[in-house]
């Protein structure tokens, strides 16, 4: 009975993609936030870093590793994979690799975790499709800005009204028509604000109005996000984040940190993910 770490529990296991075709969004340090929420909530996590070049999740995961280890830390640990695309053969060929590679991990990972979280590269790939075709839950952070929600949509320059879909959106409107085809499932589709700034008020307030419009066309939820803080670059080398705080007293809380704890929560709960909410009764209390 006590050994509940990393042992899956019974049901189907939650796949949570972040990808947005734009490096420096906050993929990677969202990810790794989510990745600590749910295991400190005590639910078994994978996580499959499709960024091969930069590693960022992964090379997060093993500072995490590293610091635990050195200051004698318990530090609650996903099970963490990076996959590669494959680089020989005919584009045809190689298609069928990737969907082979990444078939064969997510079903190994599929029978020990309850939450599979795939951080994707900042570009279109093979493995980053097909990602998002198994995404249950889609998570899309952007920054406050017109060029991030250039890949969403094209914006009237003087209405800034939506006038059509772009890459990005099409890429994850064809993704929900295969998942359809394929299994019959959906993809909640959130698109969070990251790195929000109360210095650019009347940007941030263009930004929130076009988000809010496009959010009826192109079915996603928008959702709050993170501010522009500098903590979140900051603890990048220990592998830690702000969901450790509270257990590990060996970080001293600044007004900023409580407030960034509180917009990570926040974003945990408008996720809804499944068995979020009972604990976010329980931590309320
Ligand atoms: N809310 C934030 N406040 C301040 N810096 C941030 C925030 N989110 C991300 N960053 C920084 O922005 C850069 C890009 O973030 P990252 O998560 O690596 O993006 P991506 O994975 O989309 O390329 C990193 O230097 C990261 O530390
Ligand atoms: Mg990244």
């Amino acid at each position: 009975m006590g050994q509940k770490k990393m042992q899956k529990k019974k049901g189907k296991t939650h796949i949570i993609v972040v990808g947005n075709e734009k490096g420096g969004s906050g993929k990677s340090t969202s990810a790794m936030h989510i990745v600590v929420s749910l295991l400190e909530r005590g639910s078994s996590v994978s996580i499959i870093d499709l960024d091969s070049r930069q590693k960022s999740l992964a090379r997060y995961i093993e500072n995490r590793q590293i610091y635990a280890d050195q200051h004698n830390l318990k530090l609650t640990m996903p099970d963490a994979h990076v996959l590669m695309g494959t680089e020989d053969g005919t584009s045809q060929e190689m298609e069928q690799q990737d969907e082979d590679n990444f078939s064969a991990l997510l079903d190994e990972l599929k029978t020990k975790s309850e939450f599979i979280l795939i951080d994707c590269p900042g570009s279109d790939s093979n493995l980053s499709r097909l990602a998002h075709i198994s995404a249950d839950t889609l998570i899309t952070p952007v920054n406050d800005s017109f060029v991030d929600i250039d890949l969403l949509a094209k914006v009237n320059p003087d209405s800034y009204k939506v006038e059509k879909l772009s890459l990005y959106s099409e890429m994850v409107w064809e993704a929900r028509k295969a998942r359809a085809m394929k299994d019959r499932g959906t993809i909640d589709w959130v698109v969070m604000r990251n790195r929000t700034s109360s210095l650019n008020a009347k940007n941030t307030r263009r930004v929130h109005d076009v988000l809010t419009q496009l959010q009826k066309r192109v079915a996603f939820r928008y959702v709050a996000g993170f501010g522009e803080r500098v903590i979140y670059r900051e603890l990048f080398p220990k592998g830690l984040t702000l969901v450790d705080f509270k257990n590990n007293n060996h970080e001293k809380m600044t007004m900023s940190h409580v407030a960034a704890r509180q917009e990570i929560r926040r974003l945990m709960e408008a996720l809804k993910l499944p068995g979020w909410s009972k604990v976010a009764i329980a931590a309320a209390e």
